[in-house]
């Protein structure tokens, strides 16, 4: 195990010397759909990640999101995002990362979240913590919603959907002490993990969003779910991630909106 660990690190930097040596230079950006946009860089990372991952695990599954995903496959599973944040990327703005996790058996043993520029490397394997560069990672131990941080995100298709979080956002605003918005569900997920969000909620997402950064939290003693409740499934696209502590008020807030003051 150790060893899938070792790699997703290796897979991480790799993507991330990429990131870096292209940051804040002339990009090729296509457009996926009017404001989802993918450059030549997030191109580039996943080749070079889909090869390494062929030349040493060539029996292995490789979901990715710049290719084409079957999602039926063979047990073991590397579930890559080349760049979580690509907004951010095109546009300069330093928070974007690689996350890389690895399915055994349907379950997400290990994942790797990696921000080049802060240089902040996020890892878990599952049953044996969650670490920053090396230093344990612990959930915060906030208990009042109203003096929470929380971050979200919001979906590509939110101008023409009408599950697009804005309610949600509102009425987080109100009970919250704050919310931020900031473009990187992975690193989201890593800063829940590291205590410096409290929570974090979206309402569409996809495994490559969120398959590593959901270990990462449940392995610093933080909380997962769908906005019911239920267990979270990488696969169902709602995530609500916080501390444990106010989970059932986070929960409470998605189903009923906010308080009437
Ligand atoms: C996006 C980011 C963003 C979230 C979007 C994702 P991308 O991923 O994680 O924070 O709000 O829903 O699609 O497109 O930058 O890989
Ligand atoms: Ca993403
Ligand atoms: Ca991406």
């Amino acid at each position: 195990m150790a060893q899938i660990l070792e790699f997703a690190v290796e897979l991480a930097f790799e993507s991330g010397r990429i990131q870096k040596r292209h940051y804040r230079q002339e990009h090729s950006i296509f457009h996926k759909g009017e404001i989802d946009l993918v450059t030549d860089v997030d191109l580039e990372c996943q080749e070079r990640i889909v090869s390494l991952i062929a030349e040493r695990f060539p029996d292995d599954h490789i979901i990715s999101e710049e290719k084409d995903n079957v999602f039926e496959g063979r047990k073991n599973r590397w579930i890559i995002d080349p760049i979580d944040g690509t907004t951010n990327y095109a546009h300069g703005y330093p928070f974007f990362c690689t996350s890389v996790a690895y399915e055994a058996e349907g379950r997400v043993v290990c994942g790797v979240v990696y921000n080049p520029i802060f240089d902040e490397l996020f890892f878990a394997e599952i049953g044996k913590g969650s670490y920053l560069n090396g230093q344990k990672l612990k959930v915060s131990g906030v208990s009042e919603l109203r003096q929470c941080l929380l971050a979200t995100g919001f979906p590509y298709d939110l101008g023409t959907s009408s599950l697009n979080n804005i309610d949600h956002f509102v009425s987080f605003l109100y009970e919250s002490q704050a919310v931020r918005r900031d473009g990187s569900a992975a690193l989201n997920l890593s800063y829940v993990a590291a205590g410096r969000f409290d929570g974090f909620w979206e309402v569409s997402l996809n495994p490559w969003d969120t398959a590593a950064g959901m270990l990462i939290v449940t392995e610093a003693g933080g909380v997962t779910s769908d906005f019911a409740g239920k267990p979270f499934d990488i696969y169902a696209g709602q995530v609500v991630a916080s501390n444990g502590l106010i989970h059932r008020d986070m929960l409470r807030v998605l189903r009923e909106g906010r308080k009437l003051l």
